[in-house]
């Protein structure tokens, strides 16, 4: 993905190459394509599943009492900008995917593959002012047909609701070969193609005896929402 110094360059030299006067490319600067929209797939939570009574920010348990989800634990950092780089407050973010074995809490989904009764399978999240929300989960597991994925719902007030599909970039191999993911254009592509880094969780230990950090896969997902619109915004479930 463009970096935002690289994509102001971009435009800005797209801008002056093309004849344009400075008072356009003021506002052709600080423009950032929304994130491409990708299909809600069959297994979007159903209403008896988001009744559940567990849906907060730690999708590799229940609750704090709960055994542990099986799989490779990971935390998504996120952030959620309007076109103009401005952070979006109170912007439902809703996520749902498969746990470690491929399979899907949905009575959609018919594959044989066991259900892990500890995963939490999907949150509700809401940005804060600046814009930022974060999870722990699990890296989903593949099932027939797709690369590895996370699907997300965003509702903001007055903005037509964001779904989207996030990825993995370490999963390439089987990203090439996925048909929702090879049918966004490169730039989209990379813009929902997230790296994973082995970072320290929390505050570090003031010294050398302090407990170990726990460190976690941490990938950070920019998710930018279109403009606003009158239409109104569905409501969540
Ligand atoms: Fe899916």
């Amino acid at each position: 993905m463009f970096s935002s110094s690289n994509r102001r360059l971009f435009l800005t030299r797209a801008a002056i190459a093309s004849g344009l006067g400075s008072g356009l490319i003021g506002r052709t600067l600080a423009w950032e394509p929304p994130t491409a929209s990708a299909t809600k797939g069959p297994f979007y939570p159903i209403p008896e599943i988001s009744k559940q009574k567990y849906y907060d920010t730690d999708l590799t348990r229940l609750d704090a009492q709960s055994p542990i989800a099986q799989g490779q634990q990971i935390l998504v950092r996120g952030v959620v900008v309007d076109m103009d780089e401005k952070p979006l407050d109170q912007v439902i973010v809703e996520v749902w995917q498969a746990c470690d074995t491929g399979r899907y809490n949905h009575p959609q989904d018919k594959n044989d593959r066991p259900i892990d009764p500890n995963f939490q399978y999907w949150a509700r999240i809401l940005t804060g002012p600046d814009g930022a929300f974060s999870f722990r989960t699990i890296q989903p597991g593949k099932y027939p047909g797709r690369t590895p994925h996370i699907h997300y719902r965003l509702v903001a007030p007055n903005r037509p609701e964001l779904v989207t599909q996030m990825y993995f970039e370490s999963q390439s191999e089987f990203n090439l070969k996925d048909g929702i993911y090879m049918d966004l254009k490169p730039q989209q592509r990379k813009a929902v193609t997230v790296g994973f880094e082995n970072k320290p969780i929390g505050p570090e230990p003031k010294d050398a005896s302090g407990q170990p950090v726990e460190k976690l896969p941490t990938g950070h997902f920019r998710v930018v929402l279109g403009p606003k619109s009158d239409a109104k915004s569905t409501q969540p479930m």
